[in-house]
């Protein structure tokens, strides 16, 4: 007869999964179910593909049933998979709120800070953060840099304590937002374009221009293709690339000109290699704001460093009033050379 106490999970032993299950286990498949790739996981979790197969193949056998099934190119889970998916999401969740609290009973000496921040704020986040580390040295300090759409199914899966994200228009109820620095988009061209130094240029007068754009699933993409089909002006896109950094370089390159966030310009406004082009409908006003999930506990570590960002606000806004500002000097210092030629003085 066999040993109930050693019969597969649905059979009557309670403590069969206990036994034969690990977290590292639930991990695995979490991940699988969320990235929808055994070889994505593998890659997130720094393990190899084999290593993520074997343990799924034990979870399953220790569930006694499959859990992913194969549609196409892409794997879902079984109806069994998904029980067991809900489950691992549970436990995972209890234990991240456990590991909080435990940290939280010694206060800010130690503990773990983890961030995921839009690309945009890769401009602002370090230094906040540097200035956070100074002032409790104990801290370990993740820092997670991506597109909005790679940050939104971050802050689905729960990777971050918060997030430093950009307009918050589909997040659902399920997340705190609490507005945060002004983040800008505004028309950047070589200091050499011939539109630089013009006054109150039509959005119109771009529609022939080389036009370089961040890749899909950018929030700096969305706003200023939408930009241009709200006043049904079709772009002529040259290239799109996958970074603001790159995009400078492309239009130092003259590749053509594009919309960047004011802050990935703070460092070159006085610089005279760029000029903002004065498009009418910009600077496109967009802020950031500071995300966090309601369904996790918000940490110790991570509330203190809320309230430190948020009193870091009107530094960040000064410097945002400041870059427009220099780069506005420069354009008239431009104008002015520009009407000297015209009408040398005497
Ligand atoms: P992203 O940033 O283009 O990296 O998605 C969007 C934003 O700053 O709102």
């Amino acid at each position: 007869m066999a040993d109930l106490r050693t019969t597969r999970a649905g059979g009557m032993g309670t403590d069969y999964l206990i036994r034969h299950v690990t977290l590292r286990q639930l991990q695995i498949m979490d991940t699988i179910v969320r990235l929808g790739s055994f070889t994505r996981a593998a890659e997130e979790l720094f393990l190899t593909q084999p290593t993520v197969s074997l343990q799924m193949k034990k979870l399953a056998e220790a569930v006694g049933a499959p859990l992913f099934q194969t549609l196409g190119r892409t794997i879902e889970p079984t109806d069994a998979g998904r029980e067991v998916h809900a489950a691992c999401q549970s436990i995972l969740r209890s234990l991240s709120n456990l590991e909080i609290r435990l940290a939280d009973l010694k206060g800010l000496r130690c503990g773990r800070l983890r961030v995921g921040i839009i690309t945009t704020a890769t401009y602002v986040a370090p230094e906040l953060l540097g200035a956070f580390s100074r002032r409790y040295p104990g801290i370990d300090i993740s820092l997670n840099v991506t597109n909005r759409d790679q940050l939104s199914e971050r802050l689905a899966a729960h990777d971050d304590d918060l997030y430093v994200m950009g307009q918050q228009n589909e997040l659902g109820n399920e997340i705190d937002v609490i507005p945060f620095a002004p983040n800008p988009l505004v028309m950047v061209a070589r200091s050499d374009h011939p539109l630089a130094g013009e006054r109150q240029i039509p959005l119109s007068a771009l529609a022939q221009e080389p036009l370089i754009i961040r890749e899909p699933g950018s929030g700096v993409r969305d706003a200023i293709l939408e930009h241009f089909a709200t006043a049904g002006i079709q772009p002529q896109i040259r290239m799109q690339l996958g970074s603001s950094e790159t995009i400078k370089q492309a239009i130092l390159g003259g590749l053509g000109i594009s919309a960047l966030s004011v802050h990935s310009l703070r460092l070159e406004c006085s610089g005279g290699r760029f000029a903002l082009l004065d498009i009418a409908g910009f600077p496109i006003r967009r802020r950031w704001h500071l995300v966090y999930s309601k369904s996790r506990e918000l940490s110790l570590v991570a509330r203190t460093f809320l309230e430190f960002a948020v009193a870091s606000e009107p530094e960040i806004r000064a410097q945002v009033i400041e870059a427009l500002a220099a780069f506005e000097q420069v354009r008239q210092q431009r104008l002015n050379y520009s009407l000297q030629d015209a009408h040398p003085p005497c």
